[in-house]
């Protein structure tokens, strides 16, 4: 008992210092290296080995699958309407990705870090409930939802700002975007509501037949909810460690 309580009373310390030995989990690169970019490709791709179950000392949650609880999506276009809310969505695939490239830009008050990447196979499961019109048409349907995806082609750009805290600099990520170039992508559903079920069957057909023109509808709404998520896991690397230990400047 009291062993515990030293040892609780140690994480908290550890804990409140802030210090984290960043260096246990991923690699870092000397900023002013010429080979920052080589040093980098090699430090994200084993980073996203390191980070697919998540680094619970410095609260990244699991990447690889990456668990979102909801999302809803609205779409309006002429005479369609629709409106879904897909939960306990799971993304799988981001650990089988090769990092290609990496480009490093940082001056005294910018930073700018393009990484380009590619992944065989990117899957997203789970549940949704969704209503949807045409012209006077109204179909109303839940069950799983499961959209494969293949050969993704994209490039992640995160832009950040120095920011100062308790008098270490580190860098904070403003933004996060990347617009995947996708070869191939299946919808699958199944649907509970059965006096709409040939319906949704017969949607699904038509979504697979034109997915990349529903791809590029639905690109702006997806985008925003990766904005998010990409600031909020890289700010969990960024803010827990100062700009130089993570980024060394040591020539
Ligand atoms: C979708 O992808 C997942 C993960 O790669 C795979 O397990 C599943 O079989 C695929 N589903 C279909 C219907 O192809």
């Amino acid at each position: 008992m009291v062993l515990r309580s030293v040892g609780f009373l140690f994480s908290i310390v550890v804990a409140c210092s802030g210090s984290i030995d960043i260096e246990k989990y991923l690699k870092t690169c000397n900023r002013n290296s010429p080979d920052v970019n080589d040093c980098l490709v090699d430090a994200i791709q084993n980073g996203i080995t390191a980070m697919a179950g998540g680094i619970k000392d410095i609260g990244v949650p699991p990447v690889d699958p990456y668990h979102q609880k909801e999302q809803k999506i609205e779409y309006k276009n002429n005479q369609i309407q629709a409106k879904m809310v897909t939960k306990d969505i799971l993304v799988l695939g981001l650990k089988e990705s090769t990092v290609r490239d990496a480009r490093l830009r940082v001056d005294d008050d910018s930073f700018h870090l393009e990484v380009d990447m590619f992944s065989p196979a990117v899957s997203l499961s789970g549940r949704y409930e969704g209503s949807g019109s045409y012209n006077d048409l109204n179909v109303v349907a839940h069950g799983t939802f499961v959209t494969n995806m293949t050969d993704l082609v994209y490039t992640w750009k995160l832009d950040g700002k120095p920011e100062t805290i308790n008098n270490e600099v580190y860098m904070k990520i403003k933004s996060f975007y990347m617009r995947p170039d996708v070869s191939n992508m299946q919808v699958y559903l199944t649907n509970e509501s059965p006096e709409t079920k040939e319906l949704t069957a017969l949607g699904v057909k038509i979504v697979n037949e034109n997915w990349r023109l529903l791809y590029k509808e639905l690109l702006p709404i997806v985008q925003a909810n990766w904005d998010k998520i990409g600031v909020r896991v890289a700010n969990k690397i960024f803010l827990k460690t100062p700009f130089n230990r993570l980024f060394p400047n040591t020539s």
